[in-house]
């Protein structure tokens, strides 16, 4: 019902901001923020998520909004939810609304509430597992084309809302699986948005790509002997030369993050993730026995303006040279080059119209967007961007301390409900906007 009472005020930001902040406690909708507690309650936790009452949830809400809703199990459990609001012109590029269902594991005891019940506090805060990562946006998609429904709006383009599964766990057989479908070709994307994170200040933070991660092994293997014995090439010896060239390295790039010089995105980061060496004994280690296989794991990211291709060198010809007996191996080895060859970065220049379009939408909103960023971790992003898909970045929630992943993640409703506005305008932009299909993009047509 409130919602009807802002229905007034098309895109007014100032006015916009002290309505949300009076009408908060009042008459705003509580539909929004009810559903989004609602949805966090939802356990969609690794390492057992509950889709099935996600799925549940989420049929019922896009019907609830009239909208198509289509659902996907390219693997059994999994499933996929595409809901469609139709767009006049069925010919024109599509606008992809991209959410994952999944949220990381809590540690109970270190929350001031249980994660899963969305306690509200008196402050208007909503503490809960996903509540800034990421079923927030998803909430306020929906809610976002709930208000441009009820002002009658109607879409040129089709707009597709997506909740996908396991993004966390690597996005294996939810988005890639999506991309990679005859569905997916079908609804021929023109842009899509995908999660950003909280901005601790006024501004809303955006991002045009993410590093690159690498996790990987490296192995020495040495001839074992007396503990007493004094040798060249033990297993343990080799491995520490790799240790020592890696540190190096390491401190290289943090330094140049430490004084100013780049951003934590922009330098590659590599921290030691395990070292395996020693014999066991009952009582630890066989303390009299130099290993002959000594190991370690690093978690590696990189960003999209370093030379990925370098760093591979290194890894072969410095870190786990086979004249040292070493070897290596990549646990896990994402890409770091679209289908074209390009850096996966989405343009932000005069080459990407969309992106003046969803800047402008914003900065209606009178919120500001700060710049550009690369997002310093991954993103199922990453697998449209592999095929030259614009994407954006964004969630809406400022004045927020940054919480994904950690204790007592929560988002205030207050900020929810302007977020929800943010993607009014937004949605409204790119559905009616009518460019963005020029030669930049040609490539999505050989899809
Ligand atoms: C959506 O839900 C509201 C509130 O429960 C209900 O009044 C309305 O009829 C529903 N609309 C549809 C299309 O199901
Ligand atoms: C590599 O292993 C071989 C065979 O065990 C050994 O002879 C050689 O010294 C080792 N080289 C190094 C650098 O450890
Ligand atoms: C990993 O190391 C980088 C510096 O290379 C640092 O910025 C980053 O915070 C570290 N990550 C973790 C999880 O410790
Ligand atoms: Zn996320």
């Amino acid at each position: 019902m409130a919602a009807h009472g802002l229905a007034w005020i098309p895109y007014q930001p100032l006015l916009l901001g002290l309505l949300l902040i009076q009408q908060t406690a009042a008459s705003l909708p509580e539909d929004a923020v009810t559903n989004l507690r609602e949805y966090l309650r939802i356990k969609t936790v690794h390492p057992q998520p509950d889709y099935e009452a996600a799925k549940e949830f989420l049929v019922a809400y896009g019907k609830n909004l009239t909208l198509e809703v289509d659902v996907m199990e390219f693997v059994s459990g999994d499933p996929v939810i595409l809901m469609t609001w139709k767009g006049s012109n069925p010919e024109a590029s599509s606008i992809l609304l991209n959410s994952h269902m999944d949220v990381v594991p809590v540690e109970q005891v270190k929350w001031r509430h249980d994660a899963f019940e969305a306690v509200r506090e008196p402050s208007g805060d909503i503490v809960g597992r996903g509540s800034q990562d990421m079923k927030c946006v998803g909430i306020q998609y929906l809610e976002a084309i709930r208000k441009l429904q009820a002002k009658v709006f109607k879409p040129v383009r089709s707009v597709h809302v997506l909740f996908v599964p396991d993004e966390e766990i690597g996005g294996h057989d939810g988005m890639e699986r999506f991309i990679a479908s005859e569905k997916f070709s079908d609804i021929q994307v023109g842009v899509a948005l995908d999660e950003g994170l909280a901005s601790p200040t006024a501004d809303y933070r955006v991002f045009y790509g993410e590093r690159t991660l690498w996790w990987l092994s490296i192995k020495a293997v040495g001839a074992p002997g007396h503990g007493s014995k004094l040798f060249d090439g033990s297993a343990a010896e080799n491995l520490l030369k790799s240790l020592a060239l890696i540190s190096a390295y390491r401190e290289e790039e943090f330094n140049a993050y430490k004084s100013g010089e780049a951003a934590e995105a922009e330098v590659t980061s590599i921290n030691l993730s395990f070292l395996k060496a020693g014999t066991p004994s009952p009582s630890g280690f066989v303390m009299n026995l130099q290993p002959s296989e000594a190991e370690a794991g690093f978690d590696i990211r990189i960003p999209p303006s370093a030379d990925a291709e370098d760093l591979e060198r290194r890894i072969r010809e410095e870190w786990a040279p086979v004249e040292r007996n070493m070897t290596y191996e990549f646990l896990q080895k994402n890409v770091y080059r679209s289908v074209s060859a390009e850096p996966l970065v989405t343009p932000f220049d005069v080459s990407n119209p969309w992106w003046a379009v969803f800047a402008t939408a914003v900065e209606k909103t009178g919120v500001k967007l700060s710049k550009p960023e690369i997002f310093p971790a991954a993103t199922d992003g990453r697998y449209l961007r592999y095929k030259d898909f614009p994407v954006i970045g964004f969630s809406p929630m400022r004045e927020t301390p940054v919480l994904l992943h950690d204790h007592n993640e929560f988002l205030n409703e207050g900020v929810f409900l302007e977020g929800v506005d943010a993607y009014e305008s937004i949605i409204a932009a790119l559905s009616t906007f009518d460019g963005a299909d020029g030669p930049s993009y040609a490539l999505r047509e050989e899809l």
